[in-house]
């Protein structure tokens, strides 16, 4: 069985929908609604949804937050390899404005508790995965050691280098196949791993040579793709790992959306990239970026994050 796994987190998303993003010492009023999130569990959704056998290996509360999590990854058929916390499950506080737009605050609460020992429980999915996808809303040394027992077991890896903020080891960049940063989760490593600065807001202007040496110097022997928003992506290869891709680095176009929330867009496309890769290993890497592309874009135009990604008849339809 050679499916993909998930080690991340799991968030109670708080979200409110508002006219524009609050000031401080602001009050707005707004429509408000709560929903399964966590970067983690986005991607062990988008990943579930879009035809890989999933696992997902995480650390719940005990509280209604754990029991929410469990009831979905059951109905969504994801193999739940929880962790018992003795903190209160993660949580998100979530406003988005008109345009879709979002600004978060998290909770890590039982997240910031994934321990290597646990990874290391779940060594047997590991060893069976084609692919293993982590972020880095849990703390940095669970995912090394999920990354170093991929390595061994020779699955493919997938960073998702998100938040922004988040301390990326540079052992952990080491162990990386494919890397999804989008503009601030560019730079800010690119910062972090190069002493390059950069505005994420010049990113997507950049031209093709420019942006594929930046990605060659922070991963050099990794694939990286960028992703853009509304501009879609730029995907850049080792020179000697094309990955079935005529181009060593190349764009690919976004695809069209009603934008509503582009909550959990990010983690969409990871999700849906790391299955594609999973369940058609032999296809050309490019043809599963422009798969992921279009299965983020339809999670964007639904309200809320794990909720919103795409069932693949949905998706197909
Ligand atoms: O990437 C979106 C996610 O970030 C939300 O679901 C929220 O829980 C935060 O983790
Ligand atoms: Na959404």
């Amino acid at each position: 069985m050679a499916g993909l796994v998930v080690i991340g987190s799991f968030n109670v998303d708080h979200v409110w929908s508002l006219p524009r993003l609050p000031r401080p010492g602001e009050t707005l009023a707004g429509h408000y609604h709560t929903g399964p999130g966590g970067k983690g569990f986005n991607q062990a959704t988008a990943g579930a949804r879009a035809g890989a056998s999933t696992v997902f290996i995480c650390s719940l509360g005990a509280d209604a937050g754990g029991q929410l999590a469990r009831a979905l990854a059951a109905a969504d058929g994801i193999d739940l390899r929880d962790a018992a916390s003795d903190e209160p499950t993660g949580t998100a506080g979530i406003h988005v404005d008109a345009e879709g737009r979002n600004s978060i605050v998290i909770g890590p609460g039982a997240n910031a508790g994934l321990s290597v020992a646990h990874v290391h429980a779940h060594s047997d999915a590991i060893a069976h995965a084609a692919v293993v996808l982590a972020q880095l809303e849990t703390p940095a040394d669970a995912v090394l050691a999920g990354f170093d027992l991929a390595r061994e077991a020779g699955a493919t890896t997938v960073l998702n280098p998100a938040p922004a903020d988040a301390d990326v080891p540079p052992e952990l960049l080491a162990l990386t196949d494919v890397l999804t940063p989008n503009e601030s989760e560019f730079c800010a490593q690119l910062a972090r791993q190069c002493g390059e600065t950069l505005d994420p807001d010049a990113v997507a202007a950049l031209d093709g040579a420019t942006l594929h040496a930046l990605c060659r110097r922070l991963l050099p022997g990794g694939t990286v793709v960028v992703t853009l928003g509304g501009q879609g992506c730029f995907v850049s290869h080792p020179a000697d790992a094309r990955r079935g891709d005529a181009e060593a680095a190349f764009r690919v176009p976004a695809a069209p959306a009603r934008v509503v929330d582009t909550t959990g867009a990010g983690d969409a496309f990871s999700g849906a990239l790391a299955a594609a890769m999973a369940t058609d290993p032999d296809a050309a890497f490019g043809r599963h970026v422009r798969f992921a592309g279009r299965y983020a874009a339809l999670a964007c135009e639904r309200a809320g994050a794990a909720s919103a990604m795409p069932r693949r008849d949905e998706f197909d339809r």
